[in-house]
């Protein structure tokens, strides 16, 4: 099944990248900020991004136990990061002219991640486009009604994007489309049905995200759920019907490149949402969003190469694993795969750990980052314990750290 390599991955790598990036202020900044009528599309005539290196994106993203990315090829703003046979307004017609989507697929698949395309099902720049939600409404509280020609060519631009994206750019893994506004909830705006036709035709065993449809009660439309900047505290369901999902994070605080936020999350942040989302059956996507030269950001790069260094010791509690069947102790989530379950600190111990339910389960314990092996506590304190719990006294551990409970 097509979204078994999905599920094991448990980690990927999100980059949010356009020419947004050149007045720095998030991706949004077409909506947030005054811009003279054609100023903004104006800007891909300085977009030059002379140091960007894709393959050098794909070694850090690897190293930090990523196994996927997800690329914006298109924003809301409606610029193509993508060589479009169908729109001038692309990254070949920028001063750099030349298909970073083409190279970065190519760098990735390289390093053997899974390919994985961001696409903006609103385009602000498009007069078929018109919502609550763009521009024209949050700034000036006017909508303006697109003609049924209008919104037909905005329709068929979006078809023959997705054709070629799905066609010209080898096999795509992963369609991440962003996404259906609340004031369209009620229509089929995008018609969903010739979409997905088109998607699955040119690539059969694509994952597709939710948010092509606003009403999340199908299954069937989608193959995977997305919530975002968050890290749900469960498994995510839809019609008592556990789905597969992935919650997409930003390292700082924006998705987009902004020159002022330094608001990184220091690396246990980082780490403990990741176990989070596996201790749930869920996925995280990792959000970067380079500057307009082409690169990450230098704390992004800190982060990327911290995570590389936690992963290379703690991986096997990320990759492949999922929900344990135990109740993790107090401060901590488990992960588990077959008989080994993993145990993440998302905090230092104030002293003993309890594990409910492991008692006389346990044939060791290892602390991954020293591999030494912590004793469970057989003659000690039991009248203190509940039934079936073990007590272990895991001292020099750290919020981070991960031991490996492997289970008789
Ligand atoms: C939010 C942001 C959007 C971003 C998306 C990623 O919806 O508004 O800009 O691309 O999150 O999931």
């Amino acid at each position: 099944m097509s979204i078994d390599w999905f599920k094991k991955a448990r980690f990927g790598l999100f980059i949010h990248w356009g020419i947004y990036a050149i007045p720095a202020k998030g991706e949004w900044t077409y909506a947030n900020d005054p811009w003279e009528s054609g100023e903004y599309e104006n800007l891909m005539h300085q977009f030059n991004p002379v140091d960007f290196d894709p393959e050098r994106w794909a070694a850090l993203a690897k190293a930090a136990g990523m196994k996927y990315v997800v690329f914006t090829t298109r924003h809301h703003d409606g610029f193509c990061m993508f060589d479009s046979h169908y729109t001038d307004y692309k990254i070949t017609n920028t001063p750099y002219g030349k298909d970073v989507t083409r190279m970065l697929s190519e760098a990735f698949r390289a390093e053997e991640l899974r390919i994985g395309f961001y696409h903006s099902l609103p385009d602000w720049t498009h007069p078929g486009y018109a919502d609550r939600e763009s521009p024209e409404f949050i700034q000036h509280g006017e909508l303006h009604t697109p003609t049924e020609v209008q919104h037909r060519e905005y329709l068929e631009l979006l078809y023959n994007h997705i054709e070629q994206l799905m066609t010209n750019y080898g096999k795509i893994d992963l369609l991440f489309l962003d996404y259906t506004s609340k004031y369209k909830a009620n229509e089929d705006y995008f018609d969903r049905e010739r979409l997905l036709e088109i998607i699955y035709r040119c690539q059969p065993e694509i994952l597709v995200n939710d948010r092509l449809s606003f009403y999340k009660d199908n299954v069937r439309f989608f193959d995977y759920y997305t919530p975002e900047i968050c890290v749900p505290n469960q498994p995510q369901q839809v019609n008592n019907r556990e789905v597969p999902w992935e919650t997409c994070c930003t390292m700082n605080q924006h998705w987009g490149f902004y020159n002022t936020d330094f608001d990184y999350k220091p690396l246990e942040a980082l780490t403990a949402g990741l176990m989070g989302c596996v201790a749930q059956n869920g996925n995280l996507l990792l959000n970067v969003g380079p500057d307009s030269q082409g690169n990450f950001p230098e704390t992004a790069v800190l982060r990327l190469n911290q995570l590389s260094e936690w992963y290379s010791i703690n991986g096997e509690a990320v990759f492949g694993t999922g929900k344990s069947y135990y109740t993790p102790p107090f401060g901590t989530c488990y992960t588990q795969k077959g008989n080994l379950v993993y145990l993440y600190f998302l905090q230092q111990p104030m002293g003993d750990v309890i594990m409910p339910e492991l008692r006389g389960k346990i044939k060791r314990i290892i602390l991954l980052r020293t591999g030494s092996e912590i004793e469970c506590i057989d003659h000690w304190g039991f009248e203190l314990l509940k039934p079936n719990e073990q007590r272990i006294r895991p001292s020099m551990v750290k919020a981070g750290d991960v031991l490996r409970i492997e289970l008789k």
